[in-house]
């Protein structure tokens, strides 16, 4: 069960995040970006102060309208001081031209840059209507960049059928050793008493310990992620370990649940089971 879980969730990210099935990035219109990029440093700084200083301050100190200097709102959320300046929000007007006011798109996104860039504000990205769409309703990049590290480069949707393939046949073949193990290459009809040695029962405990072990390790790592998240800070979950820690907590109860049923339970094979078609 474990090693089927295991084989189906790397699957799943096969085809999630592949080259060829991943979410495509939005195309950006680079004319339009190149704009942005050349008129905001020169012409960001007048529109601010003709239409934004009276109630923002010079400096984006504040006034009427909220401090803009050092403000981590709106370093953290492009979309929020575009959306802002486009349709305002009483008492600040709408400046985009579509919502009634006097600025046209590239004004608009000068003025933003050079918001998101002046007085202790630093915005790693040029913001632009593309920038601005592709974050919009899409899995978040740092999550993508997480998953797609287990995600081979180059991989083609041929080949991920293929490894589909291969990891049936690889899950048939151990259930069957398993069988084989567990119940012998041919079924003779009687019960089986079994009998546990020390060594067995060794294993068993140490199993058990094993799947206790790495629960709390798995519940605290959780713990973890979670505060990380709602911190001041967001810090992204260490998704490996918290994958790492769950399945040996799948894989070691598989282990308790086999030598349970090898070493501690009787078995009975009736004379139909031998004589069966199942190909063990
Ligand atoms: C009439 C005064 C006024 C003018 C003019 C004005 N704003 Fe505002 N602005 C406000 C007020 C008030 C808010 C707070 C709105 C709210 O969230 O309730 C605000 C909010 C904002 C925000 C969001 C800040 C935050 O922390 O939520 C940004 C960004 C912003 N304005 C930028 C601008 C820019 C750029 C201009 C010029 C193009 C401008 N404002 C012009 C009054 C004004």
């Amino acid at each position: 069960m474990a090693i089927v879980v295991a084989a189906f969730m790397w699957i799943i990210l096969l085809f999630m995040f592949n080259t060829e099935t991943a979410p495509e990035p939005v195309a950006v219109d680079p004319a339009l970006s190149a704009v942005i990029a050349k008129e905001w440093p020169t012409s960001g700084k007048a529109i601010y102060e003709a239409n934004c200083a009276g109630c923002h301050g010079a400096a984006g100190q504040g006034g009427v309208g909220p401090k803009l200097a050092a403000n981590t709102a709106i370093t953290g959320d492009h979309a929020l001081v575009v959306t802002r300046i486009l349709k305002g929000k009483a008492p600040m007007p709408a400046f985009g031209i579509e919502n009634g006011g006097k600025l046209k798109d590239n004004e608009v996104y000068a003025v933003a840059n050079y918001v998101l860039n002046s007085w202790g504000n630093k915005s790693e990205d040029l913001v632009t209507p593309a920038t601005l769409a592709e974050g919009a309703g899409k899995v978040s990049p740092e999550v993508i960049r997480v998953r797609s590290r287990f995600v081979p480069e180059e991989i083609k949707l041929p080949e991920i059928f293929l490894v589909t393939f291969v990891m049936l046949l690889l899950t048939y073949g151990i259930i069957g050793l398993y069988s084989h193990w567990a119940e012998g290459a041919e079924l003779r009809p009687g019960i089986h008493k079994v009998r546990s040695t020390p060594m067995t029962i060794t294993a068993m405990i140490a199993a058990m310990a094993g799947v206790i072990l790495f629960s709390v390790l798995f519940v605290r790592e959780i713990l973890t992620s979670i505060a990380g998240m709602n911190a001041a800070t967001p810090v992204a979950p260490q998704v490996t370990a918290e994958g790492f820690y769950a399945a040996m907590v799948v894989l070691l109860i598989a282990l308790v649940l086999g030598l349970y049923k090898k070493y501690f339970m009787d078995g009975e094979v009736v004379v139909e089971d031998a004589s069966g078609e199942f190909p063990w």
